[in-house]
């Protein structure tokens, strides 16, 4: 760091993983992403402390543990065990890894709470919720199943149907049973407590703007405070696996309450070994930093609730959110199926971290989008760039070095101007890094290496070596390739720090001081030169795929949880489904051959479809806008091969499209002249 640069106190965070499953590929792209930054912060000289924990409270965390007869704490050891083993495993150099489960975060959240209390900022009313009777608990909508109101299709969550996609009141559900016991739950009162979201709409609305988020998530909080903030419900009822909330009987705080205020309790417990103190972390006014790297899913808890409570509580907002998109492998949804569910332990049986850091490094941007593993292109540009490229230029030197020179590098350098080339980028490159651009700085990485390969090439140390007078040009040839892969190495560091660490132990030298670079190692004993990284094998992406079935097998036999996945999240951001997805929709023209009315029900009409010899019968919710005889004899577009659906007046066979925005406003689609039944839409 120059004496110009500031050294800065940073606090880096990654969301906190429930303390409710193993850890998959889908978690590592955030904790990469944060670890490589935290690392490259570190090495530019600055004051880090990068720190996660596991989110450990809530309902289902209580009723697995239930089911696999420990105590919620019992469960909740044993993941951070796992958990913490994983991400060691993959070199996340958290400083300290954490439980919201902790008398920090205990006395933490009490302490907001009190002041958001004391501010006037929390409010309670009544809240109508189903009641399981038989386990004598509230059910949240998860735990809630029932019909559709909407389609009739059985055996749907609390507030949405995954057939027809509509969110809707668990007390709406026809049938409702609990998912718990099974009983038939009870609508039951109870009061709720409430933080005032509205009084903090001016500050966030200026916080959006202030350049702490990335500008497709402004714009989508935009959103969100057009359509109005609601009152947050921080309260559950008992028995919740929690913190209970002071002076209120049999309530405690709802887990998404305690979980970010986590991430100052694990820097609570760091600072309370080294007896410092919390205050400069938390006072609006001081100049030190906190970042959160977030997946889209949990934005809104990130940039609206999480500033609400520090603002209400009178603490700085974060510094800035920094929020990434899904992983996709193979282009699709990780699949349990397909054997792309990959737990993080699974991975690491078979493969180094290195290589799947490098990976997502190479991948990921600033940008709020979904990055794809595609395995052959994983082994590929692995072998390609990091042994290929990287690791050959030591490999192409070293043996000179060592057996011709005594394993010490030469006093002067062949190419200066070479090495300078070098260190002018290294500014640009920890700015892209800095910024995010990790896809960016790779590419600059190596194009680099492109051009220390190529500078070996040219200079042929193999054939001078055979010429008594060219000597000392092969070993400031030798030396000049291993100073510039000691800049490479340098800056690839927080992106592969293992094979960094075995090339430091070549080098002799630290790679993880960034300005250490500007002065190259000149008459310098390097180490004999040990391959740094195996190529990845074919086969070996195939066993990976093939255990994760397994696994997934096993964990179904055993019923354990398994975190959230990536396909069953929602993508608040962008609603894009891949080409495949669209090419596997068979829309087809249609005559609709007859329409009528359905007994006992608001907005369907029975239609019978003809698809050129074939016929169909939907129901439609399209009564508001037409009588079923102007229907009759009218060409549509039907998605022919959507799942046949059960509904309470029979089964419907596809669906007809219809644009608007409902009410007498909405129109079937009517295909040009010349389209005929039974035509595919392309
Ligand atoms: O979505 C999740 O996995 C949550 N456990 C993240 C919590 S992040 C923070 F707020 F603690
Ligand atoms: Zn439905």
């Amino acid at each position: 760091m120059s004496e110009l640069q500031q050294k800065r106190n940073i606090l880096i965070t990654s969301a906190l993983p429930y303390a409710n499953g193993s850890l998959h590929l889908g978690h590592l792209v955030e904790h990469t992403q944060s670890d490589i930054w935290a690392r490259l912060m570190r090495a530019r000289g600055h004051h880090v402390h990068y720190l996660c924990a596991d989110d450990a409270h809530g309902t289902p965390i209580m009723l697995n543990a239930e089911k696999q007869g420990v105590t919620p704490e019992q469960l909740v050891d044993a993941q951070h065990e796992e958990h913490w083993r994983d991400l060691q495993g993959f070199s996340i150099s958290y400083d300290h890894y954490h439980s919201t489960h902790s008398e920090e975060n205990r006395e933490l959240v009490e302490g907001i709470y009190l002041k958001l209390r004391d501010n006037g900022h929390i409010e309670s009313r009544d809240v109508e919720q189903y009641y399981d009777p038989e386990k004598e608990m509230f059910l949240p909508d998860r735990f809630v199943k029932g019909t559709c109101p909407k389609c009739g299709t059985e055996d749907q969550y609390g507030d949405n149907c995954e057939s027809c996609g509509s969110t809707y009141d668990s007390s709406e559900l026809i049938n409702p049973r609990s998912a718990v016991s099974g009983a038939t739950p009870v609508l039951k009162t109870s009061k709720h407590l409430f933080v005032n979201l509205k009084n903090f709409e001016d500050m966030l609305k200026q916080w959006v703007r202030s350049g702490s988020l990335q500008s497709e998530v402004s714009n989508k909080l935009e959103e969100w405070f057009e359509a109005g903030l609601q009152s947050w419900d921080i309260s559950r009822d008992a028995p919740y696996f929690g913190f209970q909330i002071p002076d209120e009987e049999n309530k405690y705080f709802y887990v998404w309450m305690d979980a970010p205020i986590g991430y100052l309790a694990c820097l609570k417990y760091v600072l309370d070994q080294q007896n410092e103190p919390l205050t400069p972390w938390i006072d609006p006014d001081s100049d030190h930093e906190m970042y959160h790297f977030i997946g889209k899913d949990i934005l809104y808890f990130h940039s609206l609730f999480w500033p609400a409570m520090l603002y209400g509580a009178g603490q700085k907002l974060p510094t800035a959110v920094y929020v990434h998109g899904f992983l996709t492998v193979n282009g699709q949804k990780m699949s349990k199926t397909r054997g792309t569910f990959i737990k993080a332990a699974t991975y690491l049986q078979h493969l180094e971290a290195d290589y799947l850091r490098y990976y997502y490094a190479a991948k990921l941007s600033d940008g709020v989008v979904d990055i794809d593993l595609n395995m052959e292109d994983f082994r590929q540009r692995v072998n390609s760039d990091l042994v290929g490229k990287v690791v050959n230029i030591a490999s192409r030197c070293a043996g000179f070095i060592s057996k011709r020179f005594d394993g010490t590098l030469s006093a002067e350098l062949h190419r200066p101007e070479l090495y300078q080339e070098f260190v002018q980028a290294s500014e640009h490159i920890a700015q892209r890094f800095e910024s995010r651009k990790y896809n960016a700085a790779i590419r600059e990485i190596m194009r680099l290496a492109d051009v220390a390969n190529q500078y070996i090439a040219e200079a042929e140390p193999w054939v001078a070596i055979k010429d008594e007078t060219r000597q000392q040009e092969v070993h400031q040839v030798c030396s000049t390739g291993i100073n510039l892969f000691r800049i490479l190495m340098t800056w690839l560091a927080p992106v592969i720090p293992n094979t960094a660490v075995k090339a430091a132990e070549f080098l002799q030298t630290d790679l993880n001081k960034w300005a250490a670079i500007d002065t190259p190692l000149l008459n310098h004993a390097i180490n004999r030169f040990k391959p740094l990284l195996a190529r990845i094998e074919d086969e070996t992406l195939t066993t990976i795929m093939e255990q994760s079935k397994e696994d997934l097998e096993k964990a179904a036999t055993e019923g354990q949880a398994q975190p959230l996945s990536p396909e069953l999240q929602n993508d608040p951001i962008s609603d894009e489904i891949n080409f495949d997805a669209f090419a596997k929709v068979d829309l087809r023209v249609v005559e609709i051959a007859a329409a009528e009315h359905v007994e006992g029900a608001d907005k369907l009409l029975r239609l019978t479809l003809d698809l050129g010899g074939e016929q169909r019968q939907v129901f439609a919710g399209i009564k508001s806008a037409y009588q079923p005889e102007d229907l009759v004899g009218k060409l549509t577009v039907m998605v022919a091969n959507l799942a046949p659906r059960k509904m309470r007046f029979g089964v419907s066979e596809g669906m007809v499209l219809a644009a608007g925005p409902g009410g007498e406003d909405l129109y079937v689609l009517e295909p040009n002249e010349g389209a005929r039944p039974g035509m595919r839409v392309k």
